[in-house]
């Protein structure tokens, strides 16, 4: 393992694999997003990777909730048919999780080698944790922060609640899929960044989705700062349906442009404004956050993802608010794909959305 390198999770779902499963490289990234499950699958290629399928199918309205399976009937026939319509032939697919039932901790330990760590965090976790124990999974990693004059370390301590995570489990194996990997959706963001733009610079990473904002900031590989919020592009729809008294489709199609807004231009302005300056204002906290504690190593660059990043002038508008150039993640930046089967103006469309899902797709299959 490299010096610093990304916090990649995985709770020990080896037990429950069959043995001679065909050989594939890489898991099949699914991101069940709140609004939309997308899948990503990806070849290796050389030092580039070779898109090989992507698509998302829109989710009915309240089947996920709070990063939890409320309705996984509806959500096992959504990604089956996704499948079927992509021709997806793995069945090794990686997820991530987020929300209420996962629990980050960084915690500060002497340094220890992997077998004392283990120890160590196997008897000490319930301190940290405010779970039960026996009803979560529990991962960590070192990540490997001691200098020569501080023989200290920071370990990323993950828990995820056992019955959210069985759950997704259970889905999946329903439809015949094999999960391999549970990731956190702000480490997946960050696997995403790092396999396209590498490990320069200090970095915060925001995914802005329809129901929660993952903030992540990273340098060199290490996570220093991960938050959920519960903000997102939802709210923007749920304003302007109460705002113009439409339903949710009219709604979406107002906010996304794909109708006209005519007279309700101003007051959809007025939506916009207070919706974004609410996303910024927790994205400027975060940043205050790192800044206070890591005066040293400045933020050069702020990156955004997710469907809620498609805002016009999202990006100019965090800008002026951060002073920190801002991109739009485009996590296809290393990948080739096939035009004359991937429409390159869909993949475009729809990079942002995809972030997580690539994040998880370019994972090796751990087993
Ligand atoms: N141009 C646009 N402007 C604003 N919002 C948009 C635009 N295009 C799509 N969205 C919104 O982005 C959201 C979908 O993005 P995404 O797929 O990242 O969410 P999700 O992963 O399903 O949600 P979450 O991560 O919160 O569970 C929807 O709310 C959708 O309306
Ligand atoms: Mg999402």
């Amino acid at each position: 393992m490299a010096p610093l390198s990304l916090p990649k999770f995985n709770f020990d779902l080896k037990k429950f694999s069959l043995p001679f499963m065909q050989q594939q490289n890489l898991t099949v990234g699914l991101d069940i997003g709140s609004h939309a499950v997308k899948v990503c699958e990806l070849l290796e290629s050389g030092k580039k990777m070779k898109l090989v399928s992507l698509g998302s199918a829109r989710l009915p309205a309240e089947a996920v909730e709070d990063g939890e399976l409320k309705d996984p009937d509806a959500v096992a026939a959504v990604i089956k048919s996704l499948f079927d319509n992509l021709q997806i032939k793995g069945k090794k697919v990686g997820i991530s999780i987020s929300g209420y039932s996962v629990i980050l901790k960084k915690i500060n330990l002497a340094v220890m080698n992997d077998k004392e760590l283990e120890e160590h965090i196997q008897s000490e976790a319930e301190q940290y944790i405010p779970f039960d124990l026996t009803d979560v999974y529990l991962d960590y990693q070192d990540l490997k922060t001691n200098t020569t004059e501080e023989e200290r370390t920071d370990v990323m301590l993950v828990a995820a609640k056992k019955e959210v995570v069985d759950s997704y489990l259970l889905m999946l194996r329903s439809i015949g899929l094999k999960p391999v990997l549970v990731d956190v959706d702000a480490f997946a963001l960050e696997n995403s960044y790092e396999t396209n733009y590498g490990q320069e610079g200090s970095i915060v990473l925001v995914d802005i989705g329809s129901s929660k904002m993952n903030i992540n900031i990273v340098a060199k590989g290490a996570s220093l700062f991960a938050r959920d919020v519960a903000l997102g592009s939802r709210q923007l729809t749920e304003q302007i349906q109460g705002k113009f008294d439409l339903d949710f489709e009219q709604a979406e199609s107002l906010k996304i442009g794909a109708v006209s807004p005519a007279e309700k231009q101003e007051d959809l302005e007025g939506i916009f404004i207070s919706t974004t300056t609410q996303w910024i204002m927790e994205i400027k906290k975060a940043i205050d956050f790192y800044n206070s504690n890591f005066p040293d190593t400045p933020l050069t660059k702020l990156l955004i993802s997710g469907g809620g990043a498609k805002v016009k002038g999202l990006d100019r508008y965090f800008s002026e608010e951060t002073g920190l150039p801002v991109e739009v993640l485009d996590p296809f930046l290393m990948t080739m794909a096939d035009t004359s089967k991937i429409d390159p103006e869909y993949l475009k469309t729809i990079a942002p959305e995809m972030a997580i899902s690539v994040g998880l797709a370019s994972r090796p299959c751990p087993f």
